[in-house]
């Protein structure tokens, strides 16, 4: 049993395999009181914690000081207006104008499994995989049932929540304006925060800092988790690092508008918050209908970060990707948008096509100008037909003619998108995201399609599935170049525009859905002008995302090392670029941007047909590793050793097989150092009783350097000689290790 009910302390206790949580129904008034979450307790400690007493709030039913308890108890959801000045999850506005809600106990369920969201994504598990308990409350005032979910992983240390809320029907319409996914207090310790920021081409570095009084958090507004923000907070204990310490993490499954919150109190106390921004929401919850909440996932971790990201990475491989790609090596692909932009033509494919073949590459993706008249960015979204005068006879002779290669083929499309100049805009204008009266504001000299709708969702679902029918296309990659602005829908009533920015992501949602559904053997991979929308919702749809549209291998380190802090290395889009780099204007030795690319999905972004002859000639070696290490990589534990990003000088990580038989050690030096010897690289997650060969390999000779056997325990404990002392800067070394 992984969850249980002490009925005489009145206690939940969720257990996952290292982490329980713990949640107390007051003795009265029915609040629900958080009262634990960390290390695994074992459940005589129900009656403990009840017996310590540590908390330090005066009882409810204490009136004269009532708000005094209200301000400081530990609400597991919440509520508004009634005393807590905390950040609260919950608030509305009644027919009556009031916003104040509040929570009291009805009944639990407890039940094995674990359920879906509707027409949202959701990790998920069997009846054998996962247990979940329904807690369900009542705000008598206003006429809703609230129901907090909570499902916990039995191979995972990972909990999931979720909140459904219900017009029983005391008002025909009620208007939610803020329904948070999940709320989590911690008391009295000394924390420290890791948010993810970034920008366009600079995705998701990490950003550590202690945590003050007062409420810190990050957000979005622009209709997908963005480039700036991520939905991601991470609650450190002051000593922990990436091995050692406890670690909490906070992720949300959704790829909207979101605030992810700490709010350190006046008491020390410390609340996480996490749920849809409820900034621009306003949701009419007529009588009878019920508002699910996405989900939040948290992961308690007592072995520092590393431990923290090893179960982000379990849960998201076992029990959120799904398809046929899931536990599956993708194809190697080369996508033509570095090598040619917009001026590309069939002839020009195939001759990259071609020598792509020859090296032993298996996917040849055409990126963006295809269709409609589009020769750069300004026109042509939502035109979704080809360009015959660059692609004669459409695209079915192409696509034969790759496959003849041997090869398979992909397409880039942006669906969610409409130019103004397009024969879509001149037919539907009112089909675009845009308030009545103003200049609708353009980026990339486009609008985005007001997917609130469903006929225009139809329109959309019609014309991506028209092209992937048209010829042989086994991949697809799905763009999403602007962020929303200019909030109103001609679909929806006045008082319904406050939905927009939620029924624009579920739009986005049903579409991949039935895409998925009904083209099964598709590969399908997120993008977002980069990695804007690298977030759990869309891993449910689509088991790779492009992480960024800044290939630098040095760049990268940085990119990949906050991406991988949550996400599998399996899901991280990762190509070989073009040299010298087209966002930093660097030069960097090939095989460093292959080593950097064989951490993610792998493939190529350049002209194949003109690089040079010895860069050309590593090509095949490249991919001989690929097919060599990529089971290791796509599925073991990942360990960070040393981050660019923090020591200025070096960058490496590891990955080790589930059994710990095999392993592989990456190591760049991004700057070398002078004078000194190589400095000692200690291996993690290695068995310290298993003896293992550890192979040198020496890509550009296409050689084993050396192997020599060495056990894990001095591999772990003395370290290992890395050899790239006096290399030079932006060198790579690649060391694989085998059980013996
Ligand atoms: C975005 C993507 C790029 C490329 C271009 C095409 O920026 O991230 O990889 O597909 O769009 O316009």
């Amino acid at each position: 049993m992984n969850i249980i009910f002490n009925e005489q302390n009145r206690v939940f206790k969720l257990d996952t395999p290292n982490s329980s949580y713990m949640i107390k129904i007051a003795d009265t008034d029915g609040f629900l009181l958080h009262m634990y979450y960390g290390r695994r307790l074992s459940d005589t400690c129900t009656d403990d914690l009840c017996r310590l007493e540590q908390h330090p709030f005066v009882p409810s039913k204490n009136e004269r000081e009532r708000a005094s308890f209200m301000d400081c108890a530990p609400f597991e959801y919440p509520c508004h207006g009634l005393g807590d000045y905390r950040d609260d999850a919950f608030s509305v506005l009644n027919p009556d104008g009031h916003t104040a809600t509040s929570f009291s106990y009805r009944f639990y369920k407890i039940y094995n499994g674990k359920p879906g969201i509707t027409g949202m994504p959701a990790t998920f598990g069997t009846e054998e995989e996962c247990e979940t308990l329904e807690i369900t409350g009542e705000d008598a005032a206003n006429g809703l049932e609230i129901t907090c979910v909570y499902s916990v992983f039995k191979d995972t240390d990972a909990i999931a929540r979720s909140v459904r809320i219900k017009n029983l029907g005391k008002y025909e319409s009620i208007k939610l304006t803020k329904v948070l996914s999940s709320c989590t207090d911690f008391y009295g310790e000394d924390y420290d925060t890791i948010f993810l920021h970034g920008s366009w081409a600079r995705e998701r570095i990490i950003d550590r800092k202690p945590l003050g009084y007062g409420k810190h958090y990050v957000s979005s507004l622009r209709g997908e988790s963005s480039h700036q923000e991520h939905p991601f907070i991470g609650l450190l204990a002051k000593n922990a690092d990436e091995d050692n310490g406890e670690v909490y993490g906070f992720n949300f499954v959704y790829s909207g508008n979101f605030i992810a919150q700490a709010e350190k109190s006046q008491f020390d106390s410390v609340r996480v918050l996490m749920g849809i921004n409820p900034v621009d929401f306003g949701w009419n919850l007529k009588a009878g209908e019920v508002f699910e909440a996405p989900e939040v996932i948290s992961v308690y971790s007592a072995q520092g970060l590393g431990g923290m990201s090893r179960s982000f990475h379990d849960l998201y491989r076992k029990h959120l990707i799904r398809g046929k790609y899931k536990d599956r090596k993708r194809p190697i692909l080369i996508n033509n948008w570095e090598a040619t932009y917009f001026d590309f033509n069939t002839e020009k494919l195939i001759s990259i096509a071609k020598k792509a073949s020859e090296l032993g590459i298996e996917m040849l993706v055409m990126d963006d100008g295809w269709f409609g008249h589009r020769n750069d960015d300004s026109t042509s979204l939502g035109d979704w037909y080809v360009n015959e005068e660059k692609l004669p006879g459409g695209l079915k002779p192409l696509v034969d003619e790759v496959n003849k290669l041997g090869m398979k083929f992909g397409i880039w499309m942006e669906p969610e998108m409409i130019s103004p100049d397009s024969d879509l805009f001149h037919t539907h204008p009112d089909w675009a995201i845009q308030i009545p009266g103003r200049d609708p504001v353009k980026s990339r000299a486009q609008l985005v399609l007001d997917l609130s709708r469903k006929e225009v969702v139809d329109y959309v679902y019609e014309k991506v599935s028209g092209i992937l029918k048209s010829a042989n296309i086994e991949y697809l990659k799905w763009d999403m170049n602007r962020q929303l602005t200019d909030l109103g829908s001609y679909g929806l009533s006045s008082e319904a525009q406050g939905e927009l920015f939620h029924r624009y992501v579920l739009g986005v949602y049903a579409l991949q859905e039935r895409l998925i559904n009904d083209f099964p053997n598709l590969l399908l991979e997120n993008c977002s002008g980069g990695g804007a929308r690298f977030d759990p919702g869309m891993l449910y749809y689509s088991p790779q995302i492009w992480t960024s549209d800044d290939q630098d291998p040095i760049e990268r380190l940085k990119i990949q090392q906050g991406t991988a802090l949550i996400y599998p290395l399996s899901t991280m889009g990762a190509h070989v670029c073009d040299c010298p780099n087209h966002t930093t204007g660097r030069t960097t030795p090939f095989e460093l941007r292959g080593y950097v690319a064989l951490a993610g999905t792998f493939g190529y972004e350049l002209d194949v047909t003109r690089i040079p002859k010895e860069d050309q000639a590593l090509i095949p070696k490249q991919i001989a590793m690929y097919h060599k290490y990529n089971e290791l990589v796509r599925t073991g534990d990942y360990y960070r050793i040393a981050s660019f990003t923090d020591n200025h000088e070096w960058d490496a990580w590891e990955v080790v097989s589930p059994d710990k038989s095999e392993a592989l050690l990456t190591v760049v030096n991004v700057m070398a150092r002078v004078n000194m010897k190589s400095r000692p690289v200690k291996l993690k997650g290695l068995d310290p009783q298993k003896k293992y060969t550890v192979t040198f390999i020496n890509i550009k000779d296409n050689a084993e350097e050396e192997t020599i056997t060495l056990s894990g325990d001095a591999l772990m404990y003395a370290g290992i000689n890395p050899r790239i002392a006096g290399m030079g800067d932006y060198k790579g070394k690649m060391i694989y290790l085998k059980e013996y």
